[in-house]
């Protein structure tokens, strides 16, 4: 095991009618703006919950954070917290609302230009509004981590931060506001937290036991509920343990002590910054396309997430990896993102501006050795036609 310093200080309070808590975390006399995204909660009632937990507080509303969010409509934001004196940003809505608002309350107190923050990686944020949550779709991890994913729409760049200011100081996590997803949010939920336990594990071996079988046992919940939460959507217990499965997925937990790969995610924001793609619908596309080009390093790794979480029991380590591939792809298309461009009507002319895209982001040696170059991205994107 690697060594490692840990530390997460967002408050989590998990369950039915937790919205409540509301009242106790936020300060009394904060001016708040509370952020959301399409409508959704407006119509499945959070919201309705959110107004009667501030009651008698101050707070203004900024609606229609897209997914994917948009600096451009973001910035918009940030002349609201500036003008209105906002000093408690909550966010109500998915990783894309919550990213969105980590975004606001870091450029609501930034001196010059807010897209650095996007080119520096975070590293020049000294200070931010604070921030809580309501999550009501479990996939990201957002509400427990503090990074964000932003989409300039004039350009088609899509670009992280990192920021320990953007923490959230507590997120509720109430699986009954995820009963109204649709089955397409259900399954990019689910694909998402899966994806993120693996980039987090499918590398090679550090004996690092605890993070490994925390690992296994997120991918296994993943496996069991999600296609439970698409045939029954309204059964809690099945929503609850997704929900914590995502967050617990992307909350720093994972990785700690071990290497990491990121390489998927980071070849499926260039697909969705260029072509509109759901975040997890890329992550389905690339993630066993990076297995099968870096099949010899992964391979101890891959056989034995074969056996502990598909029960693979025989063949050679190679060939119980194999198995562990097709067993995953066969999953990401039971949940309703399959493992392949064609699926989504894309083919080979995404290959040379996604690589030329990673290349002028400076994301050139990807991955946990730091070996994948835009040139193996262009292989790895062949092998997901
Ligand atoms: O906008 P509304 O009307 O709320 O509708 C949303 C949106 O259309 C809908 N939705 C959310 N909760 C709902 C609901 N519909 C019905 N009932 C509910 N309870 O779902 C749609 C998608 O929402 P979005 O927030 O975009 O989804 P998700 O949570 O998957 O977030 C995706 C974004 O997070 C980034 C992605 O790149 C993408 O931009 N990521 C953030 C990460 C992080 N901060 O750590 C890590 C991830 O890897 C990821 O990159
Ligand atoms: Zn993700």
């Amino acid at each position: 095991m690697n060594n490692f310093t840990y530390f997460n200080p967002t408050r989590i309070h998990f369950g039915e009618g937790q919205i409540a808590q509301l009242a106790n975390e936020i300060p009394s006399d904060a001016r708040i703006l509370i952020t959301y995204g399409g409508g959704s909660i407006k119509k499945n009632g959070v919201l309705d919950q959110v107004h009667a937990a501030l009651a008698g507080r101050h707070f203004l509303e900024f609606g229609g954070i897209e997914a994917n969010p948009h600096f451009e409509t973001l910035m918009k934001a940030v002349e609201v917290v500036k003008a209105e004196g906002i000093d408690f940003i909550l966010a109500v809505g998915g990783g894309s609302v919550i990213d969105g608002s980590k975004f606001i309350a870091a450029a609501a107190r930034y001196q010059g230009d807010a897209w650095e923050i996007l080119q520096t990686y975070g590293s020049k944020i000294t200070d931010a509004v604070p921030l809580g949550t309501v999550l009501t779709l479990a996939a990201t991890g957002s509400e427990m981590n503090n990074g964000a994913v932003i989409t300039k729409a004039e350009t088609q760049d899509k670009l992280f931060f990192f920021s320990p200011f953007v923490q959230p100081r507590f997120s509720i996590l109430d699986p009954v506001t995820t009963f109204s997803l649709p089955p397409r949010q259900i399954a990019n939920g689910v694909v998402d937290a899966f994806v993120h336990t693996l980039e987090q594990y499918s590398t090679y071996p550090v004996n690092a036991k605890v993070q490994d079988r925390i690992a296994e046992g997120l991918l296994r919940t993943l496996i069991e509920e999600g296609p439970k939460a698409q045939a029954n959507p309204q059964d809690y217990d099945v929503r609850a343990n997704l929900m914590w499965s995502a967050t617990m997925a992307l909350n720093g937990t994972l990785s700690t002590g071990v290497p990491t790969d990121w390489a998927t995610h980071m070849i499926g924001h260039e697909l969705t910054g260029l072509y509109g793609l759901d975040h997890a619908q890329t992550l389905a596309i690339v993630q066993t396309a990076v297995w099968k080009y870096k099949l010899a390093a992964k391979q101890a790794k891959l056989a034995q997430y074969a056996e502990r979480v598909f029960d693979v029991r025989d063949g050679s380590q190679e060939q119980k990896a194999l198995a562990a591939i097709e067993q995953t792809e066969a999953f990401f298309a039971a949940m309703g993102n399959p493992p392949r461009l064609s699926a989504y009507g894309l083919g080979e002319e995404v290959i040379e501006p996604v690589a030329a895209k990673l290349t002028a982001h400076g994301h050139v040696a990807l991955g946990e050795h730091a070996d994948i170059t835009p040139e193996d991205v262009q292989a790895i994107l062949r092998l997901a036609l």
